[in-house]
Order: C-alpha cells, then sequence, then structure tokens
C-alpha cells in the first residue's frame, strides 16, 4: 500500500533549487541533464552553480568560466560577461559561491548584484540552482528562495537518512515549500519508489505532511562515461535509460508553469531580502 504517495507539486514557479544532505547522490548531473532537456525543448535555461564546497558544473560541461560573481560585486563585469553558453542555449552562472558572502556586501554591492540578477528574468524561463550537499545555511537560502526544492537521494539508508533531515530543515523554516524527491542511482523503477515511499513515510509521521514523488534515474554506467568525457549525458546519450529518466523528470517539471505565478527574479529577491536570515550569519 502507498498511503504516502503524493504526485510531484504543479509548478509555482520558476526557480528550482536541486539539493541532497548527502555529496555524490547525482544532484550536479540531475541538475545539468534537467537544464540540457529543458533547453532542448526551446526553454530558456539558466543553471546556477550553487554548490559552495565542490561547484563543477563548469567541469561537467568542459566549459572554463573567466569571470565569477565577485567581479559583478566589484563592478568590473555585466551579467553578460559572467554567463558562459553551454549546450542546448542553456546559460551557467559559475561559482555561485560568492553567496555566503553576501551578507557581508555593502548596500551597493547588493543593490549591483540583484539589480544584474534581476536581469536573469528576462533570459530565463526556468532557473536551475545545483545548491550542494549539506544543511548548511548558504544552502538553506537557496533552498527558501527557490519557488520549489527537489531533493535527490539514492535508495542507500544513508543517504535516505539525509534526504529526511534535509526535508525536515527546510520543511521547519518553511512549511508552505513544495518539495518533491528524486531517487537516483535505483536499480529499477520499484527500488526508487520504495526509497521514496520509505521517506514519504518518515515525513508524513513526523512531519504531517509528505513530499512529491517525481520518480527514479536508475543506475547507468553511462552517467560516469559522460562525467569522464565532460559532458551532459543527455548530449552524448540521449537514448540511454538514464536519459529517459532525466528527459521524464524534466517533463513533469514543465507541467503547468503556464500558470507559472511569479518570474524568476522573485528568486532573486527572496535570497538577497535581508530578511532571509540564513545569510545573515
Ligand atoms: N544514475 C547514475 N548511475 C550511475 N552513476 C551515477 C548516477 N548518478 C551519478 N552517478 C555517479 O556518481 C557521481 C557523482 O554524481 P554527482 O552528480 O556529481 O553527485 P553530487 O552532485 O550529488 O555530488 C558521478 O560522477 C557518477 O559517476
Ligand atoms: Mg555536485
Amino acid at each position: 500500500m502507498s498511503t504516502a504517495l503524493k504526485p510531484a507539486s504543479q509548478a509555482t514557479g520558476t526557480s528550482i533549487a536541486i539539493t541532497g544532505g548527502k555529496g555524490g547522490v547525482g544532484k550536479s548531473n540531475l541538475t545539468v541533464n534537467l537544464a540540457v532537456a529543458l533547453g532542448r525543448w526551446g526553454r530558456r535555461v539558466l543553471l546556477v552553480d550553487g554548490d559552495l564546497g565542490l561547484a563543477n558544473l563548469d567541469v561537467l560541461l568542459g566549459l572554463v568560466p573567466k569571470r565569477n560573481v565577485e567581479d559583478l560585486v566589484r563592478g568590473e563585469a555585466t551579467l553578460e560577461e559572467l554567463l558562459i553558453d553551454g549546450p542546448d542555449g542553456v546559460r551557467i552562472l559559475p561559482a555561485a559561491s560568492g553567496v555566503p558572502d553576501l551578507s557581508r556586501l555593502d548596500q551597493m554591492a547588493r543593490s549591483r548584484l540583484l539589480g544584474a540578477l534581476s536581469d536573469t528574468a528576462s533570459l530565463a524561463d526556468d532557473v536551475l540552482i545545483d545548491t550542494g550537499a549539506g544543511l548548511g545555511e548558504a544552502t538553506l537560502a537557496l533552498q527558501l528562495a527557490a519557488s520549489r526544492v527537489l531533493i535527490v537521494t539514492t535508495p542507500e539508508p544513508t543517504s535516505m537518512v539525509d534526504a529526511y533531515a534535509t526535508l525536515k530543515v527546510l520543511w521547519t523554516a518553511d512549511a508552505s515549500k513544495p518539495v518533491d524527491v528524486v531517487v537516483n542511482a535505483a536499480d529499477n523503477e520499484e527500488t526508487g519508489r520504495w526509497a521514496y515511499e520509505q521517506i514519504s513515510r518518515a515525513a508524513e509521521h513526523f512531519l504531517g505532511q509528505v513530499p512529491g514523488w517525481l520518480g527514479p534515474v536508475v543506475r547507468d554506467e553511462k552517467v560516469g562515461e559522460a562525467v569522464r568525457r565532460q559532458q551532459a549525458l543527455l548530449e552524448l546519450f540521449p537514448g540511454s535509460q538514464a536519459g529517459r529518466c532525466y528527459r521524464q523528470i524534466a517533463m513533469q517539471l514543465t507541467a503547468g508553469t503556464d500558470r507559472a505565478a511569479e518570474s524568476s527574479d522573485d528568486f532573486w529577491r527572496r535570497l538577497m531580502d535581508p530578511s532571509n536570515k540564513e545569510l545573515s550569519h
């Protein structure tokens, strides 16, 4: 019986934080491939590397950023100069590793950054943020600023416990945040669903609500091969099993976005809002 199964959230906005309690669960590969899938469907996608410890979306895509957010804040680069072009029209904002320093920015720098980032609203239908692992404040700030959150886990108990912990911290901060689960590196659909239901049951019991189910990404050696070749899996092996899963998830993400109630600049506004307490440490 699957009382704790809930369909994926209906989209309420354009910014999606991809997160998970543990490193190495497949967040960055999911982020990159969702971006490519959406880009291929003609959507304008902005990929934000928010993995503070291990920023590496550029590496996954074989790209070399020349500038970073610091240059923008100092007024030495425009947003356009910062963004790098990836596959399928996807644009990447590298090294949002500047994020934890946002709280230390003076008013001038803060408004310069916010102004520039708000401009991304005009160039993106979807903003995908790879938040990196952990329960740190900067990661939580990104989750809270996003209009919806994807929690990635594998079917391993350690990863599932971390995914639940992530969910708990997030819903403690904002119980209304739409959250969906992706189970990566599952042997098959059933295993993925089983892992989701474990997390979902715990959430139902202890948190009083359940996250949505976005589906599995099956374990597929092609993922590792794409990483080694520094190209998105969907570029290299679009017909692979994992590729099909990524597309399936991307498809669900677009459901209902015509009714999007906000534009992507709302993400930046919330992130930069001084009342976003996670940034004021
Ligand atoms: N579905 C999958 N099947 C097989 N290997 C995977 C899969 N997803 C991820 N991996 C492997 O795990 C590694 C870590 O993935 P990554 O997306 O960088 O994780 P994270 O961003 O969560 O740290 C990848 O380099 C790849 O080798
Ligand atoms: Mg990563």
